[in-house]
């Protein structure tokens, strides 16, 4: 299994191809082959990205997921979100873990945070809203409490059957935020990939047993393994977490 190390040269090469200043390099290294299909994607590009447990594990039964991947497998998803121009999360991870999304693992810009909260949950007192990071841009429905979030653009969706992934995707893209990591929970992966959205699918594995708890991601069910997704996958070594690298379309 190849390892990925990242060198000051490499993130600074990716981060160059990012702001367009540099043409896609492929090649041997592990580390251009994971990361510069993010960064030099033009058109609209979907990273799906969840941190698991051996046993399949996202969080514990109370929603700790903070320490579920290893410091690398940490600092692989910083580099993603450096790389894209803007990160998807769940309401229940906003409401669980509080999070920043911002780059703190290594240097490079923030993406703006996006945050689907179908019906209208957030207080506004949530951190992203008053951290003086990136933009937080909120997706809702129609019905939901017109209350305004202070410090966030919110736009509204039809509700159909939740909001259409699609939809969120054109939002977006109509802002100029055309490559986007949809960064978990589980739920939101899976309606992105269930939609047929996903390009690229990261699933880092940590050598931790949870034992019980919310599972990595949940599709539509399957009689038949025949039926199942068999992308095209590479599997790296990040140091304390594995990643596989998956082709979904
Ligand atoms: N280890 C990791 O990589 C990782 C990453 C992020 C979060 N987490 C953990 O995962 C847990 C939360 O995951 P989760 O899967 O329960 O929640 P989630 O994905 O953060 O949020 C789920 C909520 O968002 C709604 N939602 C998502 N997409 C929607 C859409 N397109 N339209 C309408 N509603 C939509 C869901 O509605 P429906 O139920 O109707 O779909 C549900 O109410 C937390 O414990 C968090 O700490 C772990």
């Amino acid at each position: 299994m190849r390892m990925i190390d990242v060198t000051d040269s490499t993130w600074a090469k990716l981060l160059a191809l990012r702001d367009g200043l540099s043409s896609v390099e492929s090649g041997g290294d592990p580390a251009m082959r994971v990361y510069a299909p993010i960064a030099g994607a033009k058109g609209p590009f979907v990273l799906a990205q969840v941190g698991q447990s051996l046993d399949g594990r996202i969080a514990t039964p109370t929603g700790d997921a903070r320490d579920v991947s290893g410091s690398d497998g940490l600092a692989h998803l910083h580099r993603c979100r450096a790389l894209v121009d803007a990160v998807i999360v769940g309401v229940t991870t906003v409401t669980s873990d509080d999070p920043r999304l911002s780059v703190r693992m290594v240097h490079g810009p923030d993406p703006v945070r996006v945050v689907i909260d179908c019906h209208g949950v957030l207080t506004g007192k949530e951190r992203l809203f008053h951290d003086d990071g990136a933009p937080v841009i909120v997706f809702q429905s129609w019905a939901a409490p017109t209350d305004t979030l202070a410090n966030a653009e919110v736009i509204r969706l039809d509700d159909t059957n939740g909001l259409s992934p699609g939809a969120i995707l054109t939002a977006l893209a109509e802002l100029g935020l055309r490559r986007v990591l949809v960064e978990g929970g589980a739920r939101t992966i899976a309606r992105f990939v269930d939609a047929g959205h996903v390009d690229r699918l990261h699933v880092t594995v940590s050598p931790i047993i949870i034992g019980s708890g919310p599972n990595g991601i949940s599709l539509a069910p399957i009689d038949r393994l025949s039926d199942a997704k068999r992308p095209v996958t590479r599997v790296y070594s990040l140091g304390s977490d594995i990643l596989f690298d998956c082709r979904l379309r």
